[in-house]
Formats: C-alpha cells, sequence, structure tokens
C-alpha cells in the first residue's frame, strides 16, 4: 500500500486528517480534538467519502469517551456525528458498531480502550476490504484499458487504496490500465482536484476530462469501462453515489462500455429496499454559485445542489465487493452474499 495516502488516522493528539479541501494545491494536516472538531470536519468535507466518514464518526465517538463522555453524553456524541450527512450508509454502520460497544456493559474505565479498539478495527478491516475489491475487480478489466471514473472513489475517500481507485490500482499492476479518465466532478471537484493528485501520486497515467465531455469520449471509442465508488447499495442493486454518476452510467449502456461498481459490506444496506429510499444530502447553494471566491451565478438566481444521484442497478454491470463479484439479479445475489440485516439506524 506505500503508494497510498492515510486520509484519516488516530494519533495520541486525536483524530488527524488530510485536509481534502486544500488538495491538490497545499498537502494540510489538521487534528480534530474533540467529537465536535470531527463532525464539523465531516460536515465540511475536509474528510470524504463514505468509508472515510464512517471511520472518522468511530474515531469521533472514541475521542468522546477519551475526553470523559459516558451514558447520555456519548449518546449525544453518537447523534451529533448521526446528523453530519445522511447518504453514505458506512457513516451510520460505523457508529452503530460504536454503540454496540458502548452497550456492552464495560466498567467505565475501560470503554475508551474499548471504543478505540473498535474504531480502530473498522479502519483496518476498510484497508483489508478494499486490497480484496482490488483483487476481485482487476481481472474484469482487459489489457490496457482506459477507463472513466466519476468523483473521487481511492485512497483518500477510504482508509487508503480506496475502493474504484483501489480496483484501477491494483489493475494498473497488472498491465490492465493503461489511461485513466477523471470527470472534474462538479461541484466539489473530487475529481480533478482529489482523483487527478491521487494517480499522478500513483504515477497511473490520468487525465482530467469536464463531466460534459464524457459522452463524447464514449462515442468516440475511447473509454473500455466505467468504475465507480458508491456511497449506498439498496437491497436490489440501485446504488447512490456523486451526482453525475447516473449520467455517466446512462452514457455507458447507451455505447455497451461496462460500468462496474466497487463498495465495501460497509456501503450495501438491505434494509433499503430500493434506491428511491436513499436520502439524498442537498449541499449550500454556494458550492454551486461559487468557484472559490469568484462567482459565477448572478446574484438572486437559485441553484440546486444535490450532492448524490442514484443509478438503477439495470445500468450496472456488475458490483464489485470484498466477497467477491456480484451480478444480477442484484436482490438475492446481495442477500447471498450479506445475509439479511435489520439495517443501520439513520
Ligand atoms: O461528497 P463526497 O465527496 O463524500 O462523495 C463521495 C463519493 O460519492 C464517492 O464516490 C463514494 O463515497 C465512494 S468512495 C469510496
Amino acid at each position: 500500500m506505500a503508494e497510498a495516502v492515510t486520509p484519516v488516522e488516530w494519533t495520541d493528539e486525536g483524530v488527524r486528517l488530510i485536509d481534502q479541501r486544500a488538495l491538490p494545491t497545499r498537502e494540510v494536516y489538521v487534528v480534530a480534538r474533540t467529537v465536535e472538531e470531527v463532525a464539523r470536519a465531516i460536515v465540511e468535507m475536509v474528510v470524504r467519502g463514505a468509508p472515510a466518514i464512517g471511520i472518522a464518526a468511530a474515531m469521533g465517538v472514541a475521542l468522546a469517551a477519551r475526553n470523559g463522555a459516558r451514558g447520555s453524553a456519548l449518546e449525544a456524541a453518537v447523534a451529533l456525528l448521526r446528523g453530519t450527512r445522511p447518504t453514505a450508509v458506512n457513516l451510520f454502520w460505523a457508529l452503530d458498531r460504536m454503540q454496540r460497544v458502548a452497550a456492552a456493559g464495560e466498567p467505565d474505565s475501560a470503554l475508551p480502550g474499548r471504543l478505540l479498539e473498535e474504531a480502530q478495527r473498522i479502519w483496518s478491516e476498510d484497508r483489508e476490504m478494499c486490497l480484496a475489491m482490488g483483487e476481485h475487480g482487476a481481472p474484469l478489466l482487459p489489457m490496457g484499458a482506459r477507463v472513466l471514473t466519476h468523483c473521487n472513489a481511492g485512497g483518500l475517500a477510504t482508509a487508503g487504496w480506496g475502493t474504484a481507485l483501489g480496483v484501477i490500482r491494483s489493475a494498473h499492476r497488472q498491465g490492465r490500465v493503461a489511461h485513466v479518465y477523471a470527470d472534474e466532478t462538479r461541484p466539489f471537484m473530487q475529481g480533478a482536484r482529489l482523483t487527478a493528485w491521487e494517480l499522478l501520486q500513483a504515477r497511473i497515467p490520468v487525465s482530467v476530462i469536464c463531466d460534459n465531455m464524457a459522452a463524447h469520449l464514449m462515442k468516440l471509442g475511447r473509454i473500455d469501462a466505467v468504475l465507480v465508488g458508491t456511497d449506498r447499495v439498496a437491497a436490489n442493486g440501485d446504488i447512490a453515489n456523486k451526482i453525475g454518476t447516473y449520467g455517466v452510467a446512462l452514457c455507458a449502456h447507451a455505447h455497451g462500455i461496462p460500468f462496474y461498481v466497487v463498495g465495501p459490506s460497509s456501503t450495501v444496506d438491505l434494509a433499503c429496499a430500493h434506491g428511491d429510499a436513499i436520502p439524498i444530502e442537498e449541499r449550500a447553494a454556494r458550492e454551486v454559485t461559487h468557484v472559490g471566491e469568484t462567482r459565477l451565478v448572478p446574484e438572486g438566481v437559485p441553484v440546486e445542489n444535490p450532492a448524490f444521484d442514484v443509478t438503477p442497478a439495470r445500468l450496472v454491470t456488475a458490483l464489485i465487493t470484498e466477497k467477491g463479484v456480484l451480478r444480477a439479479p442484484y436482490g438475492p445475489a446481495l442477500a447471498r452474499a450479506f445475509g439479511t440485516s435489520s439495517g443501520p439506524q439513520a
């Protein structure tokens, strides 16, 4: 994993995060010392990406306990974290795990240690799941493939290595990836800023394209496969991912290009029957009206900013998980791989 970044990490001072808002121009690390600081870092996208926010939230609970929270104060810390971002189910999955530990009846003095162990387990399991998805997914790509990805589903969005970028990294080692096209991913620019930065570091050839160029490249025959991450997989195989993913999936379908979705079990929500039940985060208008300090949209003109969209299962060629590659019909395939679940408490 040498060349992958570690975006979230426990240290003696607190939770150390690479500030993803500053990339690619500045590589700045911040330390969140309280649960409130962790919650703010998630809301403001210092840390982002479905698995990474789950890990950060788990560490936030451990931090609250280390800072003395017990009982209702610990519950309040968990509630604060639950309210940060609604779409990625990894957040709720991780917090459920932390709450189970908190409810296990540990003596007060042992609780911080037990919660920290659990948070660190969530972190290390995520790294292992990413590597396993890389191994399962890489053989799906032909040698020398030109792949398109949307948003950032890389090391920055996980404990390291990445989901979609993890498959790309593993496939690149096998000579299967000749070039990556990264959609810039308006409005937060995760593709232009983060995916391009990560792939440059990993020495994987990458070009950034504007989101509206993908269909054109597909029509010209310059894309062999699409690989994206996901924030929530519903029980029927519908998937939520960064806004724009649905459009990419439709284009891929129209051009007969495989559309692969990469996500670990922490992203699967069997309690969510279909994609329409996935809550879609609406973010601040300013992300659309401005780039940095520069206003793009006339004052007084309203904008919309849904941060995610849902791609229906029928457009997904395969789901790459740590348990293997799942194919349609996804309902039975997901139930076989991940069993029934009462699901996380959103
Ligand atoms: O709003 P973000 O940047 O947190 O959205 C991230 C994505 O949509 C990723 O594609 C998704 O979390 C999968 S990451 C492994």
